[in-house]
């Protein structure tokens, strides 16, 4: 009894979708000089160079290569762009290719890739169906312009990205704090959505006991009472190695934040700027939103119950692709794509809520939820190992609903992502719940 819906995916989508993650591509790319571009900005990052050369790379190797099956383009270079081969910390002292070459190299697979598109059937084989391979390729580009703005959140220096700011929240604020998601079985996962990847599916169904759960994230006003309450000296909040990495690198307020004249201060893209109350709070590891949670008399919400949060709707029985149903998101829907370059006031998007009333379950901050990165039962690695199951186990934390640094391609009510619980330069926040047998 799964039953969920599914989008149509014409040639069409596959060449927006892929024009789509080569316009951020440039922009986050040509935003900065060549000494930029080639400069490592923090030892967790590699330089944006590297980024760039290694979106060409992958779509020549999955679309030129196995799908088209042509000989390497430049087989000197291929091990320099895998990224199992060289830790990030490593890629700035490799021979990579330098701005321009790598430029060239992309937009010269790039048009490869489109005569491939134009005349390559869309069916038989599992990486062809419905464009999978293509569809896999635009998620792989949207992510790496995720990561590349993270480097930009890290990079010192005068700001080179602008967006306006999120309009405030239209229509009133929900009308309560939390909402009870009721108990019983929902279909989580999915077999329908024709480019969700391997750790998505399959389809199956979950049983969830009824919880509560926060209609908007955690704000930065709620997360300061924490801290002024003196929740980072407080060990009885921490879990053990949350404890010990708080103390060892003397932590006591979210990543780029500090403290000036008794206000609390941010660094945002190059802007120092006071925190604002109202916007879900960001930056912080898991261990501090699990620390925060405690605190409250709270917990984070499994996965599971994230995804019932945002996928069930009571009234149909139905998993939905979305939060507000099966439709694409739009601007009214949530925060992403980097239209904006920051989270939006907690409370926003009505026409974006679930059923139940959850809002922002999608965009704005990425979620970090309770539980371990694991494989669905009847999970099967597709099309590599390295795409998924290598990462599965309790190292790795689970985070949902994606953030405004998101693509919308990239960007489901399935869709999985996994950190270390130490991450805090993510673009990552939390809500919190209760009761269930979590
Ligand atoms: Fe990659």
């Amino acid at each position: 009894m799964t039953t969920e819906s599914r989008p149509a995916a014409p040639r069409e989508r596959a060449a927006a979708e892929l024009t789509a993650a080569r316009a951020r591509t440039a922009a986050l790319t040509d935003a900065v000089t060549d000494e930029d571009l080639t400069a490592q900005h923090s030892p967790l990052m590699s330089p944006l160079v590297w980024d760039l050369a290694h979106i060409g790379n992958q779509e020549e190797l999955w679309l030129l290569r196995r799908v088209d099956g042509r000989e390497s383009m430049r087989p000197e270079i291929d091990p320099l762009y895998d990224a199992f081969q060289h830790p990030r910390s490593e890629r700035p002292k490799l021979p990579l290719l330098g701005p321009r070459e790598a430029r060239r190299y992309a937009a010269e697979v790039r048009g490869r890739v489109f005569d491939l598109l134009e005349r390559t059937p869309l069916e038989g084989s599992p990486l062809l169906d419905d464009g999978f391979a293509f569809g896999m390729i635009a998620q792989h580009e949207q992510q790496h312009d995720e990561t590349m703005l993270i480097t930009h959140q890290l990079r010192r220096g005068a700001p080179v990205l602008t967006a306006p700011d999120p309009d405030p929240p239209q229509g009133p604020p929900p009308p309560t704090a939390e909402v009870l998601v009721p108990g019983g079985p929902f279909t989580m996962g999915t077999s329908a959505e024709p480019w969700s990847l391997d750790n998505e599916r399959p389809a199956h169904v979950r049983d969830v006991a009824p919880f509560w759960i926060d209609t908007a994230p955690v704000t930065n006003a709620a997360y300061l009472a924490f801290m002024a309450d003196g929740g980072y000296r407080d060990a009885r909040w921490w879990a053990p190695e949350g404890w010990e990495q708080i103390r060892a690198h003397a932590i006591e307020a979210p990543l780029f934040w500090h403290r000036e004249g008794g206000i609390w201060l941010r660094r945002r893209f190059g802007v120092t700027e006071p925190v604002p109350d109202d916007e879900p709070v960001l930056h912080v590891s898991w261990y501090e939103a699990d620390a925060y949670a405690r605190w409250a008399g709270r917990r984070l919400p499994t996965e599971a119950e994230w995804e019932k949060a945002a996928r069930h709707d009571p009234r149909s029985g139905r998993s939905t692709r979305y939060p507000w149903g099966d439709s694409d998101p739009t601007p009214a829907h949530a925060n992403l794509g980097q239209r904006h370059l920051r989270p939006a006031p907690a409370g926003s998007y009505p026409a974006g809520a679930s059923p139940l009333g959850v809002r922002q379950l999608i965009g704005d901050v990425w979620e970090w939820t309770a539980s371990d990165f694991l494989p669905y039962p009847g999970f099967r690695p597709f099309p590599y190992r390295e795409y998924s199951q290598v990462f599965f186990g309790p190292e790795h934390k689970v985070l949902r609903g994606g953030s405004f640094a998101v693509a919308p391609v990239a960007c489901r009510g399935t869709f999985r992502n996994w950190d270390l619980p130490v991450r805090r330069q993510i673009f990552a926040g939390f809500r919190t719940a209760r009761g269930g047998d979590a």
